[in-house]
């Protein structure tokens, strides 16, 4: 009696290990994708981002915002003025933007 128990739950325990991988298929579920909610960008913001794009990935890959902080992207902004060639002001915008 008690090995019969025994194997009953010993099938249950090897059910219960493995079902749930055999059962689940690895489909990505849509209702498990993050939700970004972005904030819309103001007017001088979304200017930034023009002239971020249009002036900024000539000769590289455009960077993401994200790849730098604050006080990263402040000499990389200095340093791709130059390489750019953009005024003071297409910087400060450009840097508005990437640090929003
Ligand atoms: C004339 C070509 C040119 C243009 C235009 C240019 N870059 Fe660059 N960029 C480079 C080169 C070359 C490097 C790699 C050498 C260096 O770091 O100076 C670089 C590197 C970078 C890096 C990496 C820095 C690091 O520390 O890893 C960032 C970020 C970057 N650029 C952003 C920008 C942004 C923002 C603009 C627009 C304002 C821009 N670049 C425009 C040539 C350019």
């Amino acid at each position: 009696m008690k090995i019969k128990l025994f194997s009953i739950a010993f099938v249950l325990a090897v059910f219960y290990a493995c079902s749930p991988k055999v059962i689940q298929p690895e489909v990505p579920k849509v209702d498990d994708a993050p939700i970004v909610i972005e904030a819309p960008l103001t007017a001088e913001l979304a200017e930034g981002k023009l002239l971020f794009e249009s002036n900024c990935a000539k000769c590289h890959d455009l960077y993401s915002p994200k790849d730098f902080n604050a006080e990263q992207w402040k000499p990389i902004m200095l340093s791709m003025q130059k390489e750019a060639k953009i005024s003071d002001e297409e910087r400060e915008k450009i840097y508005a933007y990437l640090t929003k």
